[in-house]
């Protein structure tokens, strides 16, 4: 089978709409027709400045959203990233192929730094997309479902593996991104031309798969809308009917000119009040199923025990391919 590969941050306490519907719903279809592997970046998220107990109780709480959506051990390789030191090794090698001006380039690396000017940001902002190409490039992958945020990190993985390549000789994978068209991006329901991010300027935007879903329908009640009053798709003129319009069709396969012509004579109430319904429907038991994996920590443990012993087969080997090819003496 064909590899797939993809982590999401533990920064939050619950994963976002968007990184549902634009990254983990496709995580879900993808494990069957391809052997999976699927990990929660811890690394990454030390890159800002943040609580460990907090951390720790995230990743848990990480693993247990993966496994309440559908991911399932028996089918996908389930996995913590600093429970696989290679991807910190192979990190190192890949920054010292890096540019130094192709680095600073990185348009989340602009962003971040600022935002938080270039005195608090620390270098592990600069670095986090060699570690990135590492996470990918440790286990032969062959495809990537991200959503269009991850684009430009995709292209630097690429570009590194071509370049280890041509340097060193065949060695590393050159990978593609998976990047659904259609819930790509789901934009902030306060602000529908930015993306929803855990980063948001308001709580208010932000649907949160742990949050109450009374919360989450008063804040789709209260989403940015327009001045007219047609239901219509139209992501130029009318951002924020069409991101509900989005939410709705992906949550309820429902396709959107069939949505459109529901929906046709009635008004914004009507598409909010739709979408809130088909939140809920999700939400109610996808939260009664966290609960009951946060309730048994000795099963996620097994399960995390188990994917990162498979995990660190992989990756030690092509670690150890990567440090034959650039030249280091192998210990006796
Ligand atoms: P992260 O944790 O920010 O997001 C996880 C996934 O959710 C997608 N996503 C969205 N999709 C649509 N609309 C949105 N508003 C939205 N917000 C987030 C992201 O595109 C992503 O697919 N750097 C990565 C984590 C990472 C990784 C990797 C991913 C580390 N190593 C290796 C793939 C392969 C990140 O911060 O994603």
């Amino acid at each position: 089978k064909p590899r797939v590969l993809s982590g999401i941050q533990p920064t939050a306490d619950s994963f976002h709409l968007g990184n549902y519907l634009g990254a983990l719903r496709n995580w879900v279809a993808l494990q069957d027709d391809y052997d999976a592997f699927y990990f929660i970046p811890d690394l990454h998220a030390i890159t800002a400045p943040h609580d460990p107990a907090a951390l720790r109780q995230r990743t848990l709480l990480s693993v247990a959203q993966l496994l309440a959506l559908g991911i399932d051990p028996q089918r996908a390789t389930l996995f913590v990233q600093s429970h696989v030191p290679e991807h910190a090794q192979l990190a190192w090698v890949l920054t010292c192929l890096t540019g130094f001006g192709e680095a600073t380039r990185m348009t989340q690396f602009k962003d971040k730094t600022a935002r938080q000017g270039n005195d608090s940001a620390g270098v592990g902002l600069l670095t986090y997309p060699m570690l990135q190409a590492a996470d990918i490039l440790l286990y032969d992958t062959q495809l990537v479902p991200v959503g269009e945020d991850q684009r430009q990190h995709l292209e630097l993985t690429r570009d590194l593996a071509q370049r280890f390549n041509t340097r060193f000789g065949p060695t590393l994978t050159v990978p593609d991104a998976h990047i659904v068209t259609g819930t790509a991006k789901i934009y902030d329901l306060q602000q529908p031309t930015a993306k929803m991010s855990k980063s948001a300027a308001t709580e208010a935007g932000l649907i949160n798969l742990l949050d109450d879903p009374a919360r989450s329908a008063k804040k789709v009640r209260s989403a940015v809308t327009d001045t007219e009053r047609e239901v219509r798709y139209d992501p130029e003129q009318k951002p924020g009917v069409s991101n509900l319009l989005v939410i709705q069709s992906a949550l309820t396969d429902v396709a959107i000119g069939d949505l459109e012509r529901e929906y046709a004579g009635k008004g914004y109430g009507d598409l909010k009040a739709g979408v809130a319904d088909a939140l809920s429907e999700f939400l109610a038991p996808l939260q009664l199923k966290v609960a009951q994996y946060m309730d048994d920590r000795e099963e996620l443990d097994r399960i995390l025990a188990a994917g990162a012993e498979r995990a660190r087969s992989i990756a030690s080997a092509t670690l150890a391919q990567v440090y034959d090819r650039v030249g280091f003496l192998a210990p006796a």
